[in-house]
């Protein structure tokens, strides 16, 4: 049988190491693969696919990115679009298709499988928030990276008797945040799940440093993250899916704590810093992990699910599971968090 693979949505460290292994593993099924071009627009008109073989895949385990490209499209969204998509897998003798994205792309894909398509997913984004698997690959790198920055600025901080504030990426749900903040020794963590109070914020801070003869602090703040009442600060810009391109919140931050708390301020910006480069050796296993699954799951004709991380076993779990909720960052896991604020 002759499947097509393709990369949705942002990109995202290990891409390339489940790519690798669908055809790896498909290749010792029999399965000849194809590996389609910028997520769903290469199966809409004109159709963009490459041969993938074990001489194509060689070489890019330790790659970032993804060598099939990637975008946000939406077949849903164009008119016509979806009977597109099916039109040109039968015309290409396309079995099956092995997703690789986040909710969106997935979401697209649980309504294709939905119309008939046979449909194998992976989940993928650095912001950790598809239900259904435990972690998604991607994300251990891009906690890494932000890890790293925080300890950086740590010494910046230190040196000039200033507070950081460092905006890591997370769109609804703050586990970058709060697990670089955790690991970095953060004084406070924003995320979206809670809406920021401005005045605890300033307080930890004034408590740390006047109480302590600390200097220095550090703040962490997931882009989505939006102050109590009001709305997340956004470019106007929508994408296919709808999302606004987040971003600003962490300036918005530093000023206010340097005009209330008096202490000089700064803002970063990590933003797709935390995307590209090469992937952890956690994520190069797990992306390698689920695209052998994935290849097993097109072998044994498990259509409509994922492979997915439970516990440490990967399992096949159905897409509509993986969609049907956004995966936030919970009240006792923050909790931990929240015991080093100040
Ligand atoms: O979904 C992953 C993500 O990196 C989010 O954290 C972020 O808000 C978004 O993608 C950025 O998207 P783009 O690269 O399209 O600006």
């Amino acid at each position: 049988m002759k499947i097509a693979v393709l990369t949705g949505g942002g990109d995202c460290p290990g891409l390339n190491a489940v790519i690798r292994a669908v055809v790896r593993r498909g290749e010792q099924h029999g399965l000849e693969v194809m590996g389609v071009r910028e997520g769903w627009r290469g199966l809409m008109d004109p159709p963009l696919h490459d041969r993938l073989t074990r001489e194509a895949v060689s070489g890019i385990l330790h790659v970032g990115g993804t060598i099939l490209g990637t975008s946000r499209t939406n077949p849903f969204k164009k008119q016509g679009g979806a009977d597109m998509v099916i039109r040109n897998l039968k015309a290409l003798n396309v079995g099956a298709v092995v997703a690789i994205g986040g909710e969106d792309t997935l979401g697209v894909a649980t309504k294709l499988h939905a119309m008939g398509v046979n449909l194998v997913g992976v989940p993928k984004t650095i912001d950790n928030d598809l239900s259904g698997t435990d972690l998604t690959f991607g994300f251990d790198t891009a906690v890494q990276i932000a890890t790293e920055a925080i300890d950086r600025l740590h010494s910046t901080a230190e040196s000039h008797n200033r507070v950081m504030v460092c905006e890591v990426m997370g769109r609804h749900a703050g586990w970058i945040a709060t697990y670089s903040g955790i690991a970095g020794g953060a004084d406070v963590i924003l995320i979206p799940e809670k809406p920021i109070n401005i005045d605890d914020v300033c307080e930890h801070i004034t408590r740390r440093h006047r109480s302590r003869g600390v200097k220095f602090s550090i703040v962490v703040v997931a882009e989505g993250a939006r102050l109590g009442g009001g709305e997340a600060k956004v470019n106007e810009k929508l994408d296919e899916f709808g999302h606004i391109r987040l971003g600003g919140i962490g300036q918005q931050i530093a000023e206010m704590i340097e005009k209330r708390t008096g202490f000089e301020t700064r803002a970063t910006v990590l933003g797709h810093i935390q995307r590209g480069g090469t992937p952890t050796a956690f994520d190069r296993v797990l992306g390698t992990r689920f695209g052998v699954t994935a290849a097993d799951m097109v072998a044994r004709g498990e259509w409509g699910k994922m492979a997915a991380l439970r516990g440490n076993e990967i399992l096949p779990v159905p897409l509509a599971e993986a969609t049907a909720r956004l995966k936030t960052v919970d009240d006792a896991f923050f909790g931990v968090a929240e015991v080093f604020f100040g």
